[in-house]
This record gives structure tokens, C-alpha cells and sequence, in this order.
């Protein structure tokens, strides 16, 4: 079955099943707008000869660049080693730790300097500033707590499932300075989710928080502690120690308990660290420095492991001159480190710099759509960097909020999905004060960092389109029959990447066959090869690129939901639904949303003589969300008599997502069942 996955793909496109690029809003080609003067004054690339210095012809000798933005202790001895296809291993030989290069190495200039300020959600609880010094410090303590009460030791897994709070941070550099590999989980995901990803990873050691503020309310966090770990023994693995921090140090944000001689609050047991210090490990620039898991075509959330040397090089390198942050920049991605967006460009990319970076706990438009431009003004933050979905809720909410405070981006970016370009023209007029340069940055999960994106102060922003491969990114786009399309030719089909890259994923996480089918297989040249050439890189999205070389991203082309900037897997929500006793069959489709771009409809079908209910209804939700959390709940649930299907028994979701997004289903006839479109037409709301 796995083995005819890129085929399946293949009729997927072919419109058999529904895919996200099918249902992509066509937009008009946008004039262009130029970068302040101002701006490119003062950037980091401006020189154009970057993109000669970049050619493939030079691959992969100028990512030396990349590299030499780090401190290494021992130098790599060969750039790229392309022995095993496609399991690409970058800067062999060299010795490196990601801690240190976050944190040690600017203690000499920057030691006073703020590394995080920590934006708590009430606005009536003071912002922390934490120097780098103090960085260094708490790194430290929990670094030896780590290796010493919980015996941990390089090439351990560490789950986190973390809020955004300092302490987040910190966690995972204590985690890298032993190098011992991070999984951060998303806090909004629920406890079954962190306890797969638990025991994919093989995690011993848990490290949570008791609570945290969202939307006005203080969350019990810790509860979902105690599912994981008890969720994680259904499936026969047993976790040694649960780490609390505590929201509020010295008391306690949970009513759920601790448990005796498994849950340890960090605080206290910290008191035993005070001072100590640990010698961050030398680590192989190979090693893994964390895991990240991410949805995919198949049910099971995939464990992307991303390298030290390679991930850190790319993702400094693409700070500095993407994001154009400079050490006495303040800088406000306002992702959650929950996901890669938080990984690269909040921790790894702008610490590496010696930046100063924001990380705000609550939700954007908490207490009011005012709340981002305040935070803005009091730390005069220069940089921004957030996601479509958060930039239509603060235009919805508040139009005009952004012209009341004083503070000024010299530079924005925005991820995760296509803008629509009159968001982006809101963007750049309202919260860019027409000042800001604007880069759309189109990447993934597995890429480390950005893919495409205009160079800010060399290349015009084209609302709606991301923009040509950063330099060193040479993008391709292949037809079904996998024959490359002229380049500029305005004709949608597969966005490859044809050279590897170091912030590329090394595999999946005891997956190494699923990593080379799904990514590789589908448009490999010679599956016996040895020369990368023959390997692009299959991103899984559609895409158009216009005359100007500039790539316009139209979705997904698999069964993957974007839902407010993040890949959510149909099957992953469908056998959430399957948990119900009640449900037979279920299937998932993408609807367009004015805020979060898509979201999950979800259609079931029920055991015989069962009727359809509210209360069935509310159950099945209330099982996505247990199940996988918040981010999955279906808009609606709906109960439909049978699921319209071909012949040979498939469900056609192309049909019901035309029905949901009140398009026309095209042509029904050929159906096994083609009356029960028409009353699924009636259910429809
Ligand atoms: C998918 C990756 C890596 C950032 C967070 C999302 C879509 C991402 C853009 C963009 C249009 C975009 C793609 C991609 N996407 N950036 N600038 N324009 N689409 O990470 O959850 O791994 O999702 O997000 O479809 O494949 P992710």
C-alpha cells in the first residue's frame, strides 16, 4: 500500500480525491512595490552578486557561508556527502553545539544585552527582559539538572509540552548544550497527542508546565500531563519523570495533582543546581539537534529530525539576510515555538544573532486587536513576523488599531499560507505604516527555514506571490508526468526543489523508507544514483511561477488541511471521528475560511438505525478535539445517510467539498450512488 503513495498522489491531482491546490482562489496578477530606500541602507544582503556567487553550477561550495556565520569547535572536513541518497549529510566532521552558539558566544559583547522578552497574556503582569547572562545561567542550572537528576545524555529524547513562556526557550538550549534531542508539542495539541508523539520518540523524561494564560484564562496545563503519561502506558511505555514548571513560581496554576515520585515541580528541584555550570557537549555536526513532527498523508504525525550544524547554519543564515536582523534589532515572530515557525525564527535563527526576541504568551487579539501594536510600542520591537491567519483576525477585529501606537517595522514577514493580496496590501498600509518591507516566506516542516522568498532589499514584494528561491534554493516545477514546466510559464503543478539544502530534514524519525517515498520517489531520476542531481525534493504543494520568476503558492496537492497555517492530516481527524462507536465512515475536507484560510468539514456516515443527532454530532467533535486538539475541531459535523462513492467503493471528497465550499460537484453520473448527492446537498449548512 505505502508503495503506490506517489501514484495515488498522481490521481489525487488527476481530481479523484480532492486536494487543497483544486480548490485554491485564483487571483489576479499584483503590481509590485519597491523596499524603503531607508530600508536597504542599512540591510544585510544588498549585494545582487549573491545570486552569481549561488548558481548550481557552484553547488553546494557556497553554503560555506552559511557555515561560517557559527562557531565551531572543530571544522567540518567535507561540505555535503551525498553517499546515501537521499539521506544528505552536511558539514561532516566538523564538531559544534547549537547552546552554545545561542548563548556563550555573545556573552562577551552582548552578556547585558536582552536575549527573550517574555510577554505575559494579562497585561497587568510585568514583562521579563532576560539578559543573556541570565540566559546563560538558567541554561546552565537546568542543563546540569537535566544530565544529573534525570540522567540524561546525548542522543536522548526530551518531550516538551510547553507553553509559550521564557522557560520554553531554556529548556530546549539546556537540551541542546547536552546534546540531547527536544520534540516539542504544540500546548494547544491534547494529551493523546503528546503521548504519541512520546512514544515515537521514546521519550523517558516529559517537561511541561502547570498552567498558562490564553484568551483571559488561566489553562490547567498539567492535566494533559497525566493523560500523556497514562495514554502513553495504553501503548506499553512507561515514562521515568514528569518536569513541571511552575506558571507562577512558588505556587501552583493546576488543581490536577502531582504525582508522588514521578512529577517533580522544576523550581525546587533547581534549588540543588544553583550556580552550577555545564560545559556544553562538542557535538557531531550530523547529530540531531531536534524533532519536530508534522501531519502527513497517512494517519501518524511524522517525526522530522533536523541536524545541528546544517539546521543552525541555515536558519542563522536566512535570520540575517531574510529577516535582515541585525544584534540591536528587536524581533517579534509571533508563531508559537510549538511549531518549526517558533524552532527557527523566535529561538534558534535570532539567538544565533545575538537578537533581542519576543516571546508573547497569549493570543493576538487578547484583550483587544490593539494588544500586538502595544506590545510593539513599549519594546520597540523593528521586526514582525506572523501568519495570514493572525493578520485577517486583527483586520477584522480591529481595521484601524494600528495607526494608534508608535512603533515602527522596518521589516515583516508572513508564513504558513497564501495571503490574499488585499490582506497584504492591509498589512503593508496599516500595520507596516507603508515603511516596512514585507517578505512572504514559503517553507515547511521539513525544509529548517524559508524556500522561497524575495531577498528584502534587493528584490520588488508582489502582494499574493512568496517570491523566487532564497539564493542557493533552486526551485522546479514538474507536471504530472514529472517533465518540468519552461520556467515563468503561469501553469500550476508540483513545487520541487532541486538541490539539497542544510536545513533540510535528515529523515523521519525511525521512518528512514517513508522519508525517501514521500519526498523523493515520486520525481527521482535513477533511485540508483549517487549524484543529488537526480533527487529533487517533492514539497507537496502546487504552485505557479510567473514570468517575473516569482513562485505563487496554490496549496496542497495530498490529503493535508491547512488550517490556520498548519498541515493537519484528514486521516488524522477521520480516525479520530472512526473512535466514536457510532461511526462507520468518515471523511475529511478542506473549507476556505475568511480567517483561517481552511478548515476541516467533516462528514460521517453511522452504524444502521441510528439516527442523526446534535448529540452525535457533538461527540464526534469533542473526540477530534480530544483526540488531537482545538486547532482540528470540524467547523460542522455532518451526518449524511451514505458517503457519495466511485464504483469500486472510494469516497469521493472532491464531491463533498464542492458541496461545502458551494461549488458545483461536477459531473455525479458516474457514481455508484449519484442520488445521494442531492440530499447531502440538503444537509449542507
Ligand atoms: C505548508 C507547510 C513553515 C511554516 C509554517 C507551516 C503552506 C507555508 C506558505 C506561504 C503559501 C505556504 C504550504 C506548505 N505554506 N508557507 N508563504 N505561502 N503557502 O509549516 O505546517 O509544515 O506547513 O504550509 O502548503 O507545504 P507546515
Amino acid at each position: 500500500m505505502a508503495k503506490d503513495k506517489p501514484r495515488r498522489q498522481v490521481s489525487d491531482q488527476q481530481g479523484a480525491e480532492i486536494s487543497e491546490a483544486q480548490i485554491a482562489v485564483h487571483w489576479q496578477e499584483e503590481g509590485y512595490y519597491s523596499p524603503a530606500k531607508d530600508f536597504i541602507a542599512q540591510a544585510n544582503l544588498t549585494d545582487k552578486g549573491v545570486f552569481k556567487r549561488f548558481t548550481l553550477d557552484k553547488f553546494p561550495g557556497y553554503y560555506k557561508e552559511f557555515a561560517a556565520l557559527l562557531d565551531w569547535y572543530k571544522k567540518w572536513d567535507k561540505i555535503l556527502d551525498t553517499g546515501k541518497p537521499p539521506f544528505w549529510r552536511w558539514f561532516v566532521g566538523g564538531r559544534i553545539n547549537a547552546s552554545y552558539n545561542c548563548v556563550d558566544r555573545h556573552l562577551a559583547r552582548h552578556k547585558n544585552k536582552t536575549a527573550i522578552h517574555f510577554v505575559p497574556e494579562p497585561e497587568n503582569e510585568a514583562i521579563q527582559h532576560l539578559t543573556y547572562q541570565e540566559l546563560f545561567v538558567r541554561v546552565n542550572e537546568l542543563a546540569a539538572l537535566l544530565r544529573e537528576f534525570c540522567g540524561l545524555k546525548s542522543g536522548d529524547r526530551v518531550t516538551l509540552h510547553m507553553p509559550m513562556v521564557a522557560e520554553l526557550p531554556i529548556t530546549m538550549l539546556a537540551c541542546a548544550r547536552l546534546g540531547v534531542i527536544h520534540s516539542q508539542v504544540f500546548s494547544g495539541f491534547s494529551g493523546k497527542a503528546c503521548a504519541d508523539r512520546i512514544t515515537d520518540s521514546e521519550s523517558r523524561v516529559l517537561i511541561t508546565m502547570d498552567g498558562y494564560y490564553r484568551a483571559g484564562k488561566l489553562l490547567d496545563h498539567k492535566e494533559k500531563a497525566d493523560i500523556a503519561v497514562a495514554e502513553a502506558a495504553k501503548d506499553g511505555f512507561k515514562l521515568d519523570k514528569v518536569l513541571v514548571w511552575q506558571r507562577r513560581p512558588g505556587r501552583s496554576s493546576s488543581p490536577t495533582p502531582m504525582v508522588e515520585g514521578r512529577d517533580f515541580v522544576v523550581n525546587d528541584v533547581l534549588v540543588k543546581y544553583r550556580g552550577k555550570r555545564v560545559e556544553p557537549v562538542q557535538m557531531p555536526a550530523e547529530a540531531p539537534l531536534f524533532l519536530m513532527y508534522t501531519s502527513g498523508t497517512t494517519g501518524k504525525p511524522k517525526g522530522c529530525q533536523h541536524s545541528i550544524g546544517g539546521y543552525l547554519a541555515y536558519v542563522t543564515w536566512t535570520s540575517k539576510m531574510i529577516q535582515d536582523i541585525h544584534p540591536e534589532d528587536v524581533y517579534w515572530c509571533m508563531a508559537d515555538i510549538g511549531w518549526i515557525t517558533g524552532h527557527s525564527y523566535i529561538v534558534y535563527g535570532p539567538l544565533a544573532l545575538a537578537a533581542s526576541s519576543v516571546v508573547y504568551e497569549g493570543v493576538p487579539n487578547y484583550p483587544d486587536a490593539g494588544r500586538p501594536w502595544r506590545i510593539a510600542e513599549e519594546l520597540g520591537v523593528n521586526i514582525f513576523h506572523t501568519s495570514p491567519t493572525a493578520i485577517r483576525a486583527l483586520r477584522k477585529d480591529g481595521p484601524d488599531e494600528p495607526a494608534k501606537y508608535h512603533y515602527h517595522f522596518k521589516h515583516m514577514t508572513t508564513v504558513g499560507e497564501p495571503i490574499e493580496p488585499a490582506v497584504w496590501k492591509w498589512y503593508h498600509k496599516m500595520v507596516g505604516k507603508g515603511e516596512a518591507v514585507i517578505v512572504d516566506t514559503w517553507w515547511q516542516t521539513e525544509n529548517g527555514g524559508f524556500l522561497c522568498s524575495t531577498v528584502p532589499a534587493i528584490h520588488k514584494m508582489k502582494p499574493g506571490s512568496a517570491g523566487p528561491g532564497i539564493p542557493g534554493i533552486h526551485p522546479v516545477i514538474y507536471d504530472d508526468e514529472g517533465k518540468e514546466l519552461p520556467a515563468g510559464s503561469g501553469k500550476a503543478g508540483n513545487i520541487c526543489i532541486r538541490n539539497p539544502w542544510p536545513g533540510g530534514f535528515q529523515t523521519i524519525w525511525k521512518d528512514p523508507d517513508r522519508f525517501v517515498k514521500q519526498y523523493y520517489a515520486r520525481y527521482c531520476r535513477n533511485p540508483k544514483s549517487k549524484d543529488w542531481r537526480d533527487w529533487p525534493y517533492m514539497a507537496g504543494d502546487g504552485a505557479v511561477q510567473a514570468k517575473d520568476g516569482y513562485y505563487r503558492i496554490l496549496g496542497r496537492i495530498d490529503d493535508v488541511i491547512n488550517v490556520a497555517g498548519h498541515r493537519l492530516g484528514t486521516k488524522e481527524i477521520e480516525s479520530a471521528a472512526l473512535i466514536c462507536p457510532e461511526v462507520v465512515e468518515a471523511a475529511v475536507v478542506p473549507v476556505a475560511d475568511p480567517i483561517k484560510g481552511k478548515v476541516p468539514d467533516l462528514y460521517v456516515s453511522l452504524k444502521p438505525g441510528l439516527k442523526a443527532s446534535e448529540e452525535i454530532e457533538k461527540k464526534i467533535s469533542a473526540s477530534v478535539v480530544s483526540e488531537i486538539g482545538a486547532i482540528a475541531r470540524p467547523r460542522h459535523v455532518i451526518i449524511v445517510p451514505d458517503m457519495p462513492k466511485t464504483r469500486s467503493g472510494k469516497i469521493m471528497r472532491r464531491v463533498l467539498a464542492a458541496i461545502s465550499n458551494r461549488q458545483d460537484p461536477g459531473d455525479v453520473s458516474t457514481l455508484a450512488n449519484p442520488e445521494v448527492v442531492d440530499k447531502i446537498k440538503a444537509l449542507s449548512r
